[in-house]
C-alpha cells in the first residue's frame, strides 16, 4: 500500500517490455491501462522493448494506440528490440526510424516532476544485437542535461539494459563498462536506476556488485508487464513496479498479474536515501 499522494509525494510508475505483437497478452494490457487510470502517477516510465520484431510497423503501430490511451505523462526509451534485426543495412544506418515515428521522436527525453527528474539514457547500440552500452559522450551529456534543472532534489535514470547482472543466472548479464557507468551516474547524484530486458522483477543495491561508488545506486528492473515471453527466472510472470519518492526513501512496490484479478500489489522494499 502506498504512502499517501496527498502527502506531495511524487509516484512513478515503471512499465517495461511491453512487447506488442505476438505473444501479447490483451488482458494484461488492458489491466495495466486501468492500473494507471487508478493509481495516476506523476510519470510512467517505460524502459523499452515496446515491440516484438521491430521490422514490422503494425507492432510499433498498436505501442503507439496503447501510449496515446493513457492519460499519464509517459517516458519512453529504446529497447533492443526496437531495431530492425531482417534488413542489416536499415539497422546499421536507420535504426531508430520507426520508433522515433511511433514511440518517441526523442531517444533520451526527460521529464520533471515536482523536484524529481527522471533522464532517458538510450542504451541499445545498433552494432550490440542483445547486450547494452553507455557511451562516454552519453555520460558526459548526462551531467550537462542534470546541470540545465535547478531545484531538483532526485535524479532518476530510465535505461533498458540493466547495470547489474543477476548472480544466480550467469546468462543475465549487465551492460558493457557498467561500472564505469554507475560511477558516473553516483558521481552525478543520480539515486535510482530503472531498466527492463531480463523480464525478471528485482530490487538491486549497486553496493551489493560494485566496489568504490561514491554514493548508494538502487536499480530496480521492472518484468514484462504485458508479454507472454516472460522468462523461466521469474517466478511470479507480468508485472510492474510503483516507486513512491519521499525526501528520506524510495517505496518500491512489485503489482502482479493474477489471471481475471488483474495487477495486485505483492511485494514491497523500502530504499532508505544516503
Ligand atoms: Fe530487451
Amino acid at each position: 500500500v502506498h504512502p499517501d499522494r496527498s502527502a506531495g509525494l511524487t509516484l512513478l510508475l515503471h512499465i517495461s517490455d511491453l512487447h506488442f505483437g505476438p505473444p501479447i497478452r490483451p488482458d494484461r494490457v488492458h489491466a495495466v491501462r486501468d492500473a494507471i487510470e487508478q493509481m495516476r502517477p506523476d510519470l510512467v516510465v517505460a524502459s523499452g522493448d515496446f515491440v516484438q520484431r521491430a521490422d514490422f510497423p503494425s507492432q510499433f503501430l498498436a505501442a503507439q494506440d496503447f501510449l496515446r490511451s493513457l492519460s499519464r505523462p509517459v517516458l519512453p526509451v529504446p529497447g533492443n528490440h526496437e531495431l530492425p534485426v531482417l534488413n542489416p543495412v536499415e539497422r546499421l544506418l536507420h535504426p531508430y526510424t520507426l520508433y522515433r515515428r511511433y514511440i518517441h521522436p526523442d531517444l533520451e527525453p526527460e521529464h520533471r516532476a515536482r523536484d524529481v527528474l527522471v533522464l532517458g539514457v538510450n542504451s541499445t547500440k545498433p552494432y550490440l544485437i542483445h547486450g547494452g552500452l553507455t557511451t562516454a559522450g552519453q555520460l558526459s551529456a548526462l551531467i550537462r542535461r542534470i546541470g540545465r534543472h535547478d531545484g531538483v532534489s532526485t535524479r532518476v535514470v530510465a535505461t533498458h539494459h540493466p547495470l547489474v547482472g543477476l548472480p544466480e543466472y550467469s546468462s543475465w548479464r549487465p551492460q558493457a563498462w557498467a561500472s564505469r557507468t554507475l560511477g558516473a551516474f553516483a558521481e552525478a547524484g543520480v539515486e535510482l536506476v530503472l531498466s527492463g530486458h531480463f523480464h525478471s522483477f528485482r530490487v538491486v543495491r549497486a553496493s551489493d556488485q560494485y566496489r568504490g561508488l561514491t554514493r548508494e545506486v538502487f536499480v530496480v528492473l521492472s518484468g514484462s508487464t504485458t508479454s507472454g515471453r516472460v522468462a523461466r527466472t521469474h517466478q511470479r510472470g507480468n508485472g510492474f513496479v510503483a516507486i513512491s519518492i519521499d525526501p528520506k526513501r524510495f517505496h518500491v512496490t512489485h503489482h502482479f498479474y493474477e489471471e481475471g484479478q488483474g495487477f495486485k500489489a505483492d511485494e514491497e522494499a523500502v530504499l532508505q536515501r544516503g
